[in-house]
């Protein structure tokens, strides 16, 4: 590892639900995580975020019993404040429910619904000016990785996506990258810690000169792709990993608290260094 974790960035680890959970469920998670965060009050909301991302039929009863210091995302939503959008939720609809932030980009909706980066913009900008925290998610396709064109696909991707977005925005509405490498996803194959930072390190340089190099040092970038908790300290302590978005480990409060806590550990070893 090379490098020492910023101060300036805390730790963001992401419960993506995906298309999972009834509603009693969600209430069953909700509550048992609770009581985890409620006895690993040291860091948490502070040093290391949580966020929890049920799908559109869980969100409000989500936000009604929000565990402590966590935060809750939407996992898409459409960038008008209302209009003739048969099937789509607006950013004034998540704001309304009290949601906090939403996922963007997922490769899932890139792939499957014919997500594109010009829409992304302006979903990203909409999000923004209703105080939703945009996580943008970017990442290769395997082709794409060893055709050795990953680094000008995400940069076209970050660029596209965050263009429109004024500078000050950039911080101030919470935004967050997630590179979730698509042949990590769900597949059981995690991206090297030592590839992930490369790429990471890459995004910061791309975000370096979209906004500014004190704005690309603010902006946490989570890695998602098969991340559990026991690969998950190892990435999160690279320098330039600051957090996890996670899928199937997440569906269990057990493995999710798992990474939850290696990302504590993480925070407390830096902290002692420093
Ligand atoms: P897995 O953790 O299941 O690989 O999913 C990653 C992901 O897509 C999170 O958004």
């Amino acid at each position: 590892m090379s490098g020492q974790k910023s101060s300036l960035r805390p730790i963001v680890v992401a419960a993506n639900w995906k298309m999972h959970k009834l509603r009693s469920e969600a209430l069953e998670y909700l509550e048992d995580l609770g009581t985890w965060m409620d006895d690993h009050p040291e860091g948490l909301g502070t040093r290391v975020e949580v966020v929890v991302s049920p799908p559109f039929t869980s969100l409000e009863l989500a936000v009604e019993h929000r565990p402590p210091n966590a935060r809750i995302y939407a996992q898409n939503m459409h960038f008008a404040d209302q209009g003739a959008f048969t099937g789509e939720v607006s950013p004034a609809m998540l704001r309304d429910l009290g949601v906090d932030g939403v996922l963007l980009g997922h490769s899932e909706r890139r792939a499957q619904f014919n997500e594109h980066d010009a829409a992304l913009g302006e979903k990203v900008v909409a999000a923004a000016e209703f105080g939703l925290r945009p996580m943008l998610c970017v990442g290769e396709t395997l082709e794409e990785r060893q055709g050795g064109h990953a680094e000008e696909v995400v940069r076209d991707q970050l660029e596209t996506a965050l263009g429109d977005l004024d500078v000050i925005k950039a911080t101030s509405s919470g935004l967050s990258i997630a590179y979730e490498p698509v042949w990590a996803i769900g597949t059981g194959e995690t991206a090297t810690p030592q590839l992930a930072q490369e790429m990471h390190a890459f995004i910061r340089d791309t975000l370096s000169s979209i906004f500014t190099a004190e704005i690309a040092e603010r902006i946490p970038v989570l890695y998602g792709g098969s991340v559990k908790p026991e690969n998950a300290h190892e990435l999160l302590s690279q320098p330039d990993i600051d957090g996890a978005l996670v899928g199937g480990a997440a569906l269990e409060v057990d493995s999710f608290s798992g990474i939850v806590a290696a990302g504590l550990d993480v925070v407390s070893g830096s902290e002692a260094r420093a």
